[in-house]
Order: C-alpha cells, then structure tokens, then sequence
C-alpha cells in the first residue's frame, strides 16, 4: 500500500540572474516557495511513493550529502556538481523564465545550449572539421540498424569483430540490412579476450565496413591502443558506448564513432554520433528519415524535437570535463581508480577473481566473481547498505560488476576496495 513520506529541505537561493517574481505560489499544494531573496529558502515536501520506501530509507550509511555511491552500468553516475547545477537552474534556466524543458528547440536559447555542447565535445576529442557530430535518439541500439542502412547497400559485406553481448547484437541487427561477416568472434571463451592483432581477423576484402565495441560493457573487456587496420575503402566504426569520453581518441581512425550517453556523458535519451562528412548521403533508399545521417547532418540534429534536457545536461558534462583537464587528465584519474580495483582483486588469493584477460581488462566496467552467487548476493546487499549500489552483474552473467565511469570519485573505488578487504576476512575460509 502505498504510504506518504514527508521530507523538508532546504536550498539556496538564485544567483542573481533568475527574474523571479518577489512570491510565489506553487501550483503544487504541498510545496511552499518562501521569498526569492539571498537567504536561505525553504520547501516543506510532501510525496507519496508507491512502494513505501523512500530509496534512501534501504541504506544504513551514506556519506555526504546523501548521495550514493553508484556502480551502475548506465543510466549511470554523473559528476555531482554537475547535477547541482542542473538543479540550480532547472525552474528558470538563466533568468528566462523556464526551464530547458519547457523551451523551443528552435529557440536561441537552445541553440546556444546545443550548439555549446557540440563545440565543446569538438574541443575534447579534437574531433577533425570533416566529420559532423549529431545528437541522436533511440539508443545505440537504433545505430545498430542506422549503421549498416548509411554505409552499406543490401549487397555490401560488413564484418563484425564480436567482443561481447553489444558487438553480437550489432552484428545480428546488421544482417537484416547487408551480408555481416563474423571477422571474430571471443563467444567459445566467453568474451574474456579481444583479437590481439589483425592475423587473427577474417576480414573480407572490399568490405565497407569494420564493426568493434570499443568497450564491452557486460562483459568489461576493452579495446586499449589497438584497433584493427582496415583496408583502403573500408571504414572502422566503433560503439563507444561504454568509453566514450573516458580517454583520448584518435577519430580520424574512424569512419564512425557512436554512443549512447547515458554512462559517461549524460542522461539517457541521446545517443551521438561522430560521422565522417563523406559517409553521409549514401543511405539506402528504404531507410527511415529519423535513420537516416544525412537527415540529421542537413537539419543541425534539428530535424525533428531533440532530446534537449539531455542534451542540455550532456553540455554540462563536456564543461566539466573540459575543466578538469580534457581526456588526457581524465584517462589518467580513470586508470588510477581501475588499477586500485583490479590490484584488489589480483591481491586477494583468488577469493574475487576477475575473468578478463589482464591485457584488455576494461577501465570502465569491472566484473568479478566470487566462490558462489549466494555469496556475491551477500556482498551486493552489504554494500548497497553501506551506500554503494548497483554492484549486481549483468542478468547474463551474474556475478559482480562495477562500473567506474568518470564521474566515480575515487572515494567510491576507495570505498569498494575496503568493503572488499573486510568482507573476504569475514567470509574467507579458514
Ligand atoms: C556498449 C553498448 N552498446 C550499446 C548499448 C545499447 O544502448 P542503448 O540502451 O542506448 O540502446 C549499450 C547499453 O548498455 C552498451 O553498453
């Protein structure tokens, strides 16, 4: 049944810029705005929440100001201040009266939002002048079907580097649309293993395309340096879904670069794409227009209304990446807090073991298991109550899996890695 909660907070007030009036009454009984002022407002808040356990009320200790520690895959963290900042202008975007939400995507406002984020990204990848980038919808799922429809006619071959579950679904949804070649594939070993050089490939001569998943978020192995050489005509496009903007990125290697943004660079809802300008135009004649590059490349991803709250909050990100650095100094925090939780692992005489090949161990997802799913059950209990969620594997794999996307502070790795100690000296055999 569902049961009444009833939280107060409290807030700072605007910035200055926001053009409130002097009161406020909410259209929502149960909020109360006090005076827009410098001091400190207040909201009394009353909800009713259907299962009748306020997320936080699950947890027995949590630090800060209430925040988890989230290991998900995605929807994943985000970099607190960055939701802060969300948070701060979410009622009255820049004193123009509404929020992000509410406004035209044709307006100028949102075009300096969208606009903003492209340069930015442009300016973290060094993303080259002949590639466009779009802001998509659908998932990275919908790139599966876009991918071969723009690249290829039903008679082209592509082949597929198959690394895990996302460059098998990759490679299944393209042969609806051109003949997909397995170049590769690490099924018989369960997806523990990247090719580790072009010999091991069967790749077709004259194919259009290559397909890798730079990052295997299910499975946590990873594409480091290398990626396979492509032929002259033949194009490497890679789901980034899981890396993106996790490390600097070489996009000249690439005909295509996608993602979905809902693990490293935003909500979900958007999905971008990196397209080389001289593959756009080529789509075949049956394609979607949503599907279709060329729709998005001519329209400035305006054709239709974009996904513009995630977009907006995608923006953020790219400042705050910009500002802490660029991908350079991001890769080297991310490879800190991978290394801290793969020696963990390595460290424990066998007690967490991690199925990967140390060589493409991803720095983004890490999987490990236990001597039992009963006993990783436990330990994802015990760390969701101690503030640390999420930790369950994939339902096709089982085991544990935390992902440490750029917005995990180290605290959180630091955190884990102690739970992990103290957890094996209760459990571990004698
Ligand atoms: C590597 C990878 N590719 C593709 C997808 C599918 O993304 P979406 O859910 O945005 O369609 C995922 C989702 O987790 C993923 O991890």
């Amino acid at each position: 049944m569902a049961r009444a909660l009833v939280a107060r907070s409290t807030f700072l007030g605007g910035d200055g810029r926001c053009s409130s009036p002097a009161s406020q009454v909410s259209p929502f009984s149960h909020v109360r705005i006090g005076r827009p002022d410098r001091r400190q407002r207040e909201i009394s808040c009353t909800a009713t929440v259907g299962t009748g356990i306020a997320p936080s009320s699950r947890i027995e200790s949590i630090e800060n100001d209430g925040r988890v520690y989230n290991f998900a895959a995605g929807p994943a963290t985000l970099p607190a201040n960055v939701v802060k900042k969300a948070q701060q202008d979410l009622y009255n975007w820049q004193g123009c009266g509404m929020s992000i939400m509410e406004m035209s995507h044709r307006g100028k406002e949102f075009l300096s939002v969208i606009q903003k984020a492209e340069a930015d990204l442009r300016a973290l990848l060094a993303i080259p002048d002949n590639y466009e980038v779009l802001f998509l919808q659908g998932g990275a799922s919908t790139l599966f079907s876009a991918i071969p429809l723009n690249l290829c006619s039903p008679e082209d071959t592509a082949d597929f580097i198959v690394t895990g579950s996302w460059g098998d679904k990759a490679y299944k949804e393209a042969q609806k649309y051109c003949k997909a070649n397995l170049a590769w594939s690490g099924k018989a070993t369960k997806y523990t293993s990247i090719p580790s050089s072009g010999s091991e490939l069967k790749l077709t001569p004259g194919a259009k395309f290559v397909h890798v998943c730079a990052n295997e978020t299910i499975h946590g192995v990873e594409f480091k340096d290398w990626y396979p050489a492509v032929g002259e005509g033949t194009i490497l496009v890679a789901d980034m879904s899981s890396n993106f903007c996790s490390k600097p990125v070489d996009v000249s290697k690439f005909g295509v670069i996608y993602a979905g943004a809902q693990k490293n660079v935003g909500p979900s809802g958007v999905t971008i794409a990196i397209v080389r300008k001289d593959l756009v135009g080529g789509a075949q004649p049956t394609t979607p227009v949503m599907l279709d590059f060329k729709t998005h490349a001519d329209n400035k991803s305006l054709y239709n209304t974009p996904p513009c709250f995630a977009i907006y909050m995608c923006g953020l990100v790219f400042e705050d990446l910009l500002h802490q650095g660029g991908l350079e100094a991001i890769a080297r925090k991310n490879n800190d807090k991978a290394e801290i939780l793969y020696r963990a692992i390595d460290g424990s005489d066998g007690f967490y073991k991690c199925p990967v090949e140390a060589s493409v161990r991803s720095v983004m997802n890490v999987p490990f298991t236990m001597a039992s799913p009963e006993m990783e059950a436990a330990f994802v209990k015990e760390a969701a109550g101690k503030g640390m969620v999420q930790l369950k594997g994939h339902r096709s794999v089982g085991g544990v899996r935390a992902s440490i996307y750029n917005a995990m502070p180290r605290a959180g790795v630091e955190k884990l890695v102690a739970l992990m100690k103290d957890f094996q000296a209760r459990h571990q055999a004698k």
